[in-house]
């Protein structure tokens, strides 16, 4: 850490990618007040999550982190969440039986407001306005008073993630995520999928064992661990005046912690050495994540690894990767190289998302294919350098939407306007999510027999 790193230490350097706020007594004052909320999450369960994430980092856990590319504040409700995370619960049972490894769950929810844009500005019919930057920056219509930022959104985007996460807790705490539901977690429209299918013959499989298992005295009175589990929040720490009014001194361990989610990462956008993003994110006890491109070095990942990870702590730092389909093969294997030379500790995941996006019938969409081909392509460099393939990073959602072309539903780009609700990128729905599911416990599957060939041998 540099010496003189405080929360603030960041307004000393570049900050790109941040919104202009045309008031700065009025954000000053929102600043005032988001420091004296109460924490969103503890440092101690920050410090949770980096224990379960070091088991990642030594190949002995799977990290399954998805959500939303961004909350909404419209589109708030219930039902939406619950769906989100029952998708998310179907996918981690899907990993924990199909490779029999531990699932860290990790939701891109309870925080998920701001985005980077790849333009300052959008311009329609010839008329330019700055660009929606996320509902905790600016409001998503076309019209020049909405796509004004303005500083009250931080506050709503905290109450928003207070409420969500509230809610997260009572369903993960609360009876809802008890390995007896999982049959129960199959949605409507997903049971009638192939997957779906394929999800209720193991969640068959999955009650004999629990009836074996309460016959021998483990029942959900019993076992904590068939009763609930245990659920993360993370959110790109875009938007540092609100990160800084979150970050709190833990009074166990005297550090900083960011207390907005369990673990923040930073985007392909903002991950500049020099940066004001790198220069936050050095500071809190979190663990943390960082997004890696097609275009990065070995020599500069060394040093983004240096800033985020000096101790080498394993479970401190997530490299998310996000290359592309047809580039993951040629850029991956020099990285993995470089870290596993220098012997650093890292957990590597997938993102299959950001670097596979195009457009189609004027909607920015992404195939299931090329999806599916980056996550097979990640899992194959990791093989051949011996290296665990430690996870992946998505966006989905519980509904049915008509966002991703492909899948097991066959969207086609024609249908692409059917269902397209995003606020910014195409997700996967809960059917296309749960056949990503099965095909990263075969991949995990292989990975662990290969792994036991090779203890044996
Ligand atoms: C994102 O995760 O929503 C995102 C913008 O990703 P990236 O920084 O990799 O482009
Ligand atoms: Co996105």
């Amino acid at each position: 850490m540099s010496e003189q790193w405080t929360p603030a230490s960041w307004r000393s350097k570049k900050a790109i990618q941040m919104p202009n706020y045309p008031d700065p007594e009025a954000l000053r004052a929102v600043e005032e007040r988001l420091s004296v909320v109460p924490p969103l999450v503890s440092a101690g369960e920050a410090r949770k999550l980096k224990t379960k994430l070091a088991d990642v980092a030594n190949g002995e856990a799977f990290l399954l982190q998805g959500g939303d590319c961004a909350e909404s504040f419209a589109e708030f409700h219930p039902d939406n969440l619950r769906d989100t995370l029952r998708v998310l619960l179907q996918m981690a049972i899907v990993l924990t039986y199909g490779a029999a490894m531990p699932v860290v769950k990790v939701g891109r929810l309870a925080g998920q407001f701001a985005k980077p844009r790849s333009a300052d500005t959008e311009t329609i019919d010839g008329v330019e306005l700055p660009s929606y930057r996320g509902d905790m920056v600016n409001g998503m219509d076309f019209t020049a008073e909405a796509r004004i930022p303005d500083p009250e959104r931080l506050v709503q985007g905290y109450n928003q993630s207070a409420s969500t996460l509230n809610f997260l807790r009572a369903l993960t705490q609360g009876g809802y995520a008890d390995l007896h539901k999982v049959q129960r977690w199959n949605l409507g429209f997903v049971k009638d999928s192939d997957f779906g299918e394929r999800y209720r013959d193991m969640s068959v499989r999955i009650q004999e064992a629990l009836d074996f298992m309460g016959a021998c005295g483990m029942t959900s009175q019993t076992t904590k661990q068939i009763r609930e589990t245990s659920f993360f929040t993370s959110h790109e720490a875009l938007l540092l005046n609100y990160e800084q009014s979150m970050t709190r001194v833990d009074s166990i361990s005297g550090n900083w912690y960011d207390t907005s989610a369990h673990m923040l990462w930073i985007g392909e956008r903002t991950r500049q050495l020099d940066g004001a993003h790198i220069e936050f994110l050095k500071g809190v006890g979190n663990p943390v994540g960082c997004k890696v491109g097609p275009t990065m070095g070995a020599d500069e990942l060394l040093e983004l690894i240096d800033a985020l990870n000096p101790e080498n702590e394993a479970g401190r730092l997530t490299l998310i990767t996000r290359m592309g389909a047809d580039k993951i093969g040629d850029v991956l294997p020099g990285l993995i190289q470089a870290v596993e030379r220098e012997g650093r500790k890292v957990i590597w995941s997938c993102d299959p998302m950001h670097s596979n996006t195009v457009s189609a019938n004027g909607y920015k969409t992404r195939h299931v294919n090329a999806i599916m081909g980056e996550v097979k392509a990640f899992f194959q460099v990791h093989k051949s350098e011996g290296s665990h393939a430690g996870g992946v990073h998505f966006e989905m959602t519980g509904q049915d939407v008509t966002e991703c072309v492909g899948g097991g539903q066959a969207i086609k780009e024609a249908n692409l306007g059917d269902r397209y609700h995003t606020h910014c990128d195409p997700r996967l729905n809960a059917t296309q999510a749960l056949e990503l599911a099965f095909l990263l416990a075969e991949q995990l599957k292989e990975e662990r027999m290969a792994e036991q060939v090779r203890v044996a041998g």
